[in-house]
């Protein structure tokens, strides 16, 4: 598993913007798009690349294609990750799924599954909190089953509980992610962290 952290000085900026807890929902929605977009970047360095020719107006040159990728939020959250990946790609197809961690037992349930075809493609996850890992743990395992190429993880805050899930129960899965934070408190919430990014997101 490779492990990404993005030390870049507008992920850190944005990312002190998430945890503020000051930030409203519709300034939380436009700057979780924006760090969306910085861990798209840097999730997409290493994605296979298909070589092509184009016609400048001056001569034929040899060119690069991206792809094919398909992007999965996990719901609710990850959903706030999604515009970041379409605007970045748009020819991605996109598959949702739902989970839901259980309150007391934080165990995930998966409520929805919708994938496209997944075969020989790279497939970004989209789960802005790695928390205990349960859930982003239960995404790809749904997504193995349709056989992508390879899967990223695209998180904004991890839990060194949650990488370490993932490195254990799926270690050929490579993690993106803005921040590793300190670890989990009682109620397996991130600590510093920036609290219950579905709630932050949607005003609920
Ligand atoms: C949150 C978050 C992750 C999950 C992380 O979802 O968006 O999916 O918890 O926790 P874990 O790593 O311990 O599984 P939640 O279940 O709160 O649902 P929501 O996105 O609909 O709010
Ligand atoms: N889900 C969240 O939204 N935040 C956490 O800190 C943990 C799980």
């Amino acid at each position: 598993m490779a492990l990404t952290v993005v030390d870049h000085p507008l992920a850190r900026s944005l990312l002190t913007s998430l945890r503020d807890r000051s930030t409203p929902p519709p300034l939380f929605r436009l700057i979780a798009k924006r760090l969306a977009l910085v861990l798209c970047i840097e999730a997409t360095r290493s994605i296979p690349t298909t070589p092509t020719e184009v016609e400048t107006p001056l001569e034929r040159t040899g060119g690069t294609r991206l792809g094919p990728l398909v992007a999965v939020p996990i719901l609710r959250a990850g959903l706030g990750m999604l515009e970041a990946v379409t605007e970045l790609f748009p020819e991605v197809t996109v598959g949702y799924l739902g989970l839901e961690r259980d309150h007391a037992t934080f165990e995930p349930s998966l409520y929805y599954s919708k994938l496209p075809p997944l075969e020989g493609r790279s497939a970004l996850l989209l789960d802005p909190m790695l928390a205990t890992g349960g859930s982003a743990a239960a995404a790809c395992e749904a997504l193995k089953a349709a056989h992508p190429r390879h899967i990223t993880l695209l998180s904004v805050v991890a839990a060194p509980e949650g990488i370490a899930h993932i490195e254990r129960s799926h270690p050929e899965v490579d993690i993106v992610t803005a921040s590793v934070d300190e670890g989990l408190n009682e109620n397996a919430y991130i600590v510093p962290g920036l609290g219950d990014f579905g709630d932050r997101l949607f005003g609920t």
